[in-house]
C-alpha cells in the first residue's frame, strides 16, 4: 500500500457496540459487517470475542463470511483472549489479533495495580503470542494519550519487537487536543527504532468533540490508520465519525494528501442502517450524514446555491450517497423500482424477505401518497424483527378517552399459524396495548423508555419508536414503525419479547449465542 493510503479500521461492531443501548443481535451485527465490506473499509473489528459467548459466535460467523476485509478481534493480553480471538477470526483469509493493555500511570496504579515494567512484559508476552498464532497483530496501549511520553515509547517499542505489525495510539477518555496528539505521535516517531516498519494507527474518543480532529493531527503526524466508527457511536460520548473523517480526508486532499479507499457514495446507506439497527438517532445537524447537512434554508445561501453549488456546498450529496431527491417510490412503484432502492439503501434481502417488504410497502403506499427511503428503511426493519417469531402482528385496536381508561386488543400469531388475542386496559393506549401483548406472549417487561421520530417528512410520516425495557435483571431496546404511533410502540415492544422467547426456547443449552448475557468488561 502506498504511503500516502490511510487505512480505515471501523469498530462500531467493537467500540460502537459497546456503547449503552446499542448492542445488536448476530443477524444485525452480519447486516453491518455486510454494509462495511461494501463500504470497502480496510478492516472490520468485529467483536470482543471473550467478552460473552455471543460476541465470539458474532465476531465467527462475520468471520467466516470471508468477506474481504481484514476481520480482527480485541483480546486483553492473558492466552485466553488470545485464543478466543484466533479461535474467532481464523475463518477470514486476512485476520487480525489486536491486544490491549492500559499504560497510563492512572489505569496502573487504579485499574491494573501493575508496575511499569510488569505492563511492559504483559504487553510483549502477548504480542508473541499472538505472532504465533496469526501474522497480522496489533498492539494498544490503552489511554496513551495520558501515558508518560517516555514510557510510551518504550511500551511501544517493546510490541514492536515481539512483533506487533500495527501499533495503535488511543485517546481512551477524549482527553488531548490536535496540537499535543501531533507532538505525541512526532515524540514517538522519534524514540521508538522500528517505527517506520510498522502502521501507526489512532483511536479517538469524543469526550471533548475533537475526536476526528485529534485523529486527522495524528495522521498529519504519520499514522496510517484511523479508527473509527458510523456515527461516531462509542463508548460515552462516542469514537471518531468514519463519515467525517473520510469525508476531510477527501475534501480537503490538497491539504493532507493521502486516500482511503472508502466507496463514499455508501456513507450515506450505511449510517442510516447503523442508525436504524441500533435505534441511535443521527441529530439533524451531524456533519457530512446529517438530514441538514446538505438542506440551504437561509434566503441568500439558496440564491448562491442556484447561481453555482460550490458556493455554499464544499461536498455534493451523491458524494456521501443522499439521492438528490429522497422522494422515491409511490404506490404505482412496480417490484423492480423497490428492489432497486432497496439494495441503494445498502440492503440485501433474500427473495422471502423481499416479497414480504413489497407487500409492506404496498400496503404503505395505499395510506400514504409518497414513500421516502427512511419509510423503505422502517419496513425493511420491520419485516426483519417479524420473521424473527415467535409471534407476529396480525391487529391491533385501540380505544382512548378522555374520561376512561384506555382499551387496547391485540391479535398474534404463533409459528404454528394458531391466533391469540388479549384485551387489556391501562392509564393510556400503549400501557394497554403493551399489557394485552404480554397476556398473550407471557413475557412480562417494564418500559423505561419510550422515543418516538419520524420515519420521514410530513403529516403521514411514519413513526419510529424505539422501546428501552427491563426484563429479568437485563435491560433490552426494540424498534418498530408505522404510520399508527401505538402499533409502532407494540411492535418495538413485541420485537423484544420476541427475542426474550427465542432466547427462552434455546433454553436448556447452557449458552445463549445472541443473548445480552453478561459481558466481561474491558
Ligand atoms: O479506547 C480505547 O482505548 C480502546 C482500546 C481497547 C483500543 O478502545
Ligand atoms: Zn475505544
Amino acid at each position: 500500500m502506498s504511503d500516502n493510503r490511510i487505512r480505515v479500521f471501523d469498530t462500531t461492531l467493537r467500540d460502537g457496540e459497546q456503547a449503552p443501548g446499542c448492542s445488536m443481535t448476530l443477524r444485525e451485527k452480519l447486516r453491518v459487517a455486510r454494509a462495511l465490506s461494501e463500504l470497502n473499509v480496510d478492516i472490520i473489528e468485529a467483536g470482543f470475542p471473550a467478552a460473552s459467548p455471543g460476541d465470539f459466535e458474532s465476531v465467527k460467523a462475520i468471520a467466516d463470511e470471508n468477506l474481504g476485509p481484514v476481520i480482527c478481534g480485541l483480546a486483553r493480553c492473558n492466552p485466553a483472549d488470545i485464543e478466543k480471538v484466533h479461535a474467532a477470526v481464523k475463518g477470514a483469509d486476512h485476520h487480525r489479533i489486536h491486544v490491549f493493555v492500559a499504560t497510563s500511570q492512572i489505569h496502573r496504579e487504579h485499574k491494573l495495580k501493575m508496575a511499569k515494567e510488569e505492563i511492559i512484559k504483559s504487553a510483549a508476552g502477548a504480542v508473541r503470542m499472538a505472532r504465533e498464532l496469526c501474522e497480522d497483530v496489533e498492539f494498544s496501549p490503552e489511554d496513551a494519550s495520558r501515558t508518560e511520553l517516555s514510557y510510551l515509547a518504550e511500551v511501544v517499542s517493546a510490541a514492536i519487537e515481539a512483533g506487533a505489525s500495527t501499533v495503535n495510539i488511543p485517546d481512551t477518555v477524549g482527553y488531548t487536543v490536535p496540537a499535543e496528539f501531533d507532538e505525541l505521535f512526532l515524540y514517538l516517531k522519534e524514540h521508538v527504532a522500528g517505527i517506520d516498519d510498522i502502521t501507526l494507527s489512532v483511536h479517538c474518543h469524543n469526550d471533548l468533540g475533537m475526536a476526528v480532529a485529534n485523529s486527522l493531527a495524528a495522521v498529519r503526524a504519520g499514522a496510517r490508520q484511523i479508527e473509527c466508527t458510523i456515527n461516531g457511536i462509542g463508548e460515552r460520548a462516542g469514537n471518531c465519525s468514519l463519515e467525517e473523517v473520510v469525508m476531510a480526508v477527501k475534501t480537503r486532499a490538497e491539504f493532507f494528501g493521502l486516500e482511503t479507499g472508502i466507496d463514499t457514495t455508501r456513507l450515506y446507506p450505511t449510517s442510516r442502517l447503523v442508525s436504524s439497527i441500533t435505534g441511535m438517532h443521527v441529530p439533524r445537524n451531524k456533519a457530512v450524514v446529517g438530514e441538514n447537512a446538505f438542506a440551504h434554508e437561509a434566503g441568500i445561501h439558496q440564491h448562491g446555491m442556484l447561481q453555482h453549488s460550490s458556493t455554499y456546498e464544499i461536498m455534493r450529496p451523491e458524494d456521501v450517497g443522499i439521492s438528490k431527491s429522497n422522494l422515491v417510490l409511490g404506490k404505482h412503484s412496480g417490484r423492480h423500482a423497490f428492489r432497486d432502492r432497496v439494495r441503494q439503501l445498502g440492503f440485501e434481502l433474500d427473495e422471502f424477505e423481499n416479497n414480504r417488504a413489497f407487500q409492506e410497502f404496498k400496503k404503505l403506499a395505499d395510506k400514504k401518497k409518497d414513500v421516502y427511503d427512511g419509510d423503505i428503511e422502517a419496513i425493511i426493519m420491520n419485516v426483519d424483527n417479524a420473521s424473527s417469531g415467535p409471534w407476529s402482528m396480525q391487529s391491533l385496536e385501540v380505544q382512548t378517552s378522555t374520561d376512561h381508561p384506555a382499551a387496547a386488543t391485540v391479535v398474534l400469531r404463533g409459528e404454528d399459524g394458531e391466533e391469540a388475542e388479549a384485551s387489556a386496559e391501562g392509564d393510556g393506549p400503549i400501557a394497554a396495548a403493551f399489557q394485552a401483548l404480554e397476556q398473550v406472549t407471557g413475557v412480562l417487561l417494564t418500559l423505561k423508555n419510550f422515543e418516538l421520530h419520524s420515519a420521514s417528512i410530513g403529516e403521514d410520516a411514519q413513526g419510529e419508536v424505539t422501546v428501552t425495557v427491563e426484563h429479568g435483571g437485563d435491560s433490552y431496546r426494540g424498534n418498530g414503525t408505522s404510520v399508527d404511533i401505538v402499533e409502532a410502540g407494540c411492535r418495538a415492544c413485541l420485537e423484544v419479547m420476541n427475542r426474550i422467547l427465542r432466547r427462552r426456547n434455546r433454553a436448556g443449552n447452557e449458552t445463549d449465542p445472541s443473548a445480552d448475557a453478561e459481558r466481561a468488561t474491558i
